[in-house]
């Protein structure tokens, strides 16, 4: 199946349906960062430290599959020369939508995070990468093209899934709250899915979702040539009723340098 078309189609939607990572930054949020006061997430709570990041005035930045109107407005606001890259029309238009609200320049590309052939050789001083390489088959050829397209001492800031949450049986954990595991690493929602369960979460509309195994996500950036020199783990706010959230940090960020 085109898994790009359907997951275009399931991210428009999430937009529509008001999912909190297709949510736009406030105004305020954007004067705030104008003054110097900002921060983004890689993950779902932790704000990615200060000291990851180069000083932005100026800087080339790939905000890659991550529209929805979060990272690339408030380092535009900050100084950075922004492109934000995704494969979702919606999602970029959230970007677009602040652009125009609160007078910043953003670039919006759609395209997809494994080919950034758009882009020349060494565009890029930093991209910064928020959970959403779970909905590329590969990982791989994402770390590849990252580098391919950042500077030499560019950094790229990634936040991805411990590919353990995909263990279990969503389903049942979503309806009863029991943890059962039920699937082999690695998973995917287009092949690990018995043909009712993939049918019925097909009807559903969302996302199409692949497991990557640390190997994978750590080793193959490492692979790409680059040098990790950070790496922090993140969950979901502590009452969240995902039921994973209380035994493991779910979300993993990650700092490297070209
Ligand atoms: C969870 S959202 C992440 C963006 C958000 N700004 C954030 O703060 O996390 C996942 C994003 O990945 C995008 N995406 C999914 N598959 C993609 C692909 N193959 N190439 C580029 N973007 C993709 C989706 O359209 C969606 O905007």
């Amino acid at each position: 199946m085109d898994i790009r078309a359907h997951n275009r189609a399931a991210w428009d939607r999430q937009v529509e349906g008001g999912n909190e990572w297709t949510v736009p930054v406030t105004a305020e949020a954007v004067a705030a960062a104008k003054r110097g006061h900002w921060h983004i997430l890689l993950t779902p709570t932790r704000p990615v430290p200060r000291e990851w990041f180069p000083p932005l005035e100026g800087l080339d930045v790939l905000c890659l599959a991550s529209g929805g109107g979060q990272q690339g407005p408030i380092l535009a606001a900050a100084g950075a020369r922004v492109t934000v890259l995704d494969n979702s029309p919606r999602q970029l238009a959230q970007d677009r939508l602040v652009a125009e609200r609160d007078g910043l320049a953003i670039a919006t590309v759609e395209g997809d995070m494994a080919d950034l052939s758009m882009f020349a050789d060494e565009s890029f001083d930093l991209i910064v990468h928020p959970v959403s390489n779970c909905f590329a088959a590969e990982v791989r050829p994402v770390w590849q093209e990252a580098y391919r397209v950042l500077r030499h001492g560019g950094v790229l800031l990634a936040g991805f899934n411990n590919p353990a949450v995909y263990l279990f049986d969503w389903d049942l954990a979503e309806r009863t709250g029991e943890l059962r595991v039920a699937h082999a690493l690695p998973y995917s929602d287009a092949a690990s899915l018995s043909a009712e369960e993939k049918q019925r979460y097909l009807e559903h509309g969302d996302p199409l979702e692949f497991s990557h195994s640390l190997e994978d996500q750590i080793g193959g950036q490492l692979d790409a040539g680059l040098v990790l020199t950070a790496l922090y783990e993140d969950g979901y706010p502590p009452d969240s009723t995902e039921p994973l959230n209380k035994y493991m940090p779910l979300f993993i960020a990650t700092r490297a340098v070209k």
